[in-house]
C-alpha cells in the first residue's frame, strides 16, 4: 500500500488547512473525509430520505458519483463546493455519519485513495479505523472557543452574518455526537501526535507535523 499519514480531530481544529499544505509540500493526494460525511448529508436532504435511514443512506452513498477536483467538488456532475460547507450540512453529516451501514458504505471508497506516492487523510476515524496501519498519525485539537472564533472569522470574511455564542453551542454539541457514539468515535489514535492549535499558527502546527513526517519517513524532505 502507498504510505498515509492521518489527520484527525475535531471540526474546526485546523485540520483540513494542515492537511492540504501537508499534501502540496510532499506531493501527494489529499482525502477530506468530511466531504464525503457532507455531501451524503446535502443529497439526502435533496433526495428526500431521513438522516436517521441507515440503509437508504447506504444505498445514496454508492450511488452518489462524486468528482474531487482542485478548487471544488462535483456531487452527479453538479458544483456543490459552497453548499456543503454551510452549517446545515455540516449538522446533517454529523447525523449520518453515526449510522454503521453509513461508515461502511464509505470504506472501501476512502481505502482506495491511497495510491502513490502517498496520501494524506484528514476526518475523525482516519488513524484508527481507515487506516490503522497508517505510517504518521496526527490529532489536531484546539479548544470550542478557538474554534468557533475561528468559524466566525471565515463567516465575516465572506460577509456572512454570524453569532459567536451560538457557534460555540453548535461546536460543543457536533463535538459531543462525534464523541460518544458507538461507531468510530472522535479520538486520538493510539501511537498518534497530538498537536493542541489553540495557540498555534498555522506554520507551527505545520513544523510539528513535519518533524514528525521527518523522523518517521526520513526519505522525505
Ligand atoms: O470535518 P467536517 O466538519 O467536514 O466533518 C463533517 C462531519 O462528518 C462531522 O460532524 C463528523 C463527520 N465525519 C466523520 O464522522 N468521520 C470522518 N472521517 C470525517 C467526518
Amino acid at each position: 500500500m502507498a504510505p498515509v499519514i492521518t489527520i484527525d480531530g475535531p471540526s474546526g481544529s485546523g485540520k483540513g488547512t494542515i492537511a492540504n499544505r501537508l499534501a502540496t509540500r510532499l506531493g501527494w493526494r489529499c482525502l477530506d473525509s468530511g466531504a464525503l460525511y457532507r455531501l451524503l448529508g446535502y443529497a439526502a436532504e435533496q433526495a428526500g430520505v431521513e438522516l436517521t435511514d441507515g440503509q437508504g443512506l447506504a444505498q445514496l452513498a454508492m450511488d452518489m458519483v462524486i468528482d474531487f477536483q482542485q478548487e471544488k467538488v462535483l456531487l452527479n456532475g453538479d458544483d456543490v463546493s459552497l453548499v456543503i460547507r454551510t452549517e446545515q450540512a455540516g449538522n446533517a453529516a454529523s447525523k449520518v455519519a453515526a449510522l454503521p451501514e453509513v461508515r461502511a458504505a464509505l470504506l472501501q471508497w476512502q481505502r482506495a485513495c491511497a495510491v502513490d506516492p502517498g496520501l494524506v487523510a484528514d476526518g475523525r476515524d482516519m488513524g484508527s479505523v481507515v487506516f490503522p496501519e497508517a505510517d504518521v498519525k496526527i490529532f489536531l485539537d484546539a479548544s470550542a472557543e478557538e474554534r468557533a472564533r475561528r468559524r466566525y472569522n471565515q463567516l465575516i470574511e465572506k460577509g456572512l452574518s454570524a453569532n459567536l455564542g451560538s457557534l460555540i453551542a453548535e461546536i460543543r454539541e457536533r463535538d459531543d455526537r462525534d464523541r460518544n457514539r458507538s461507531v468510530a468515535p472522535l479520538k486520538a489514535p493510539d501511537g498518534a501526535l497530538i498537536v493542541d492549535s489553540t495557540a498555534l499558527t498555522i506554520d507551527e502546527v505545520l513544523e510539528r507535523v513535519m518533524d514528525r513526517v521527518r523522523e518517521t519517513l526520513p526519505e522525505l524532505k
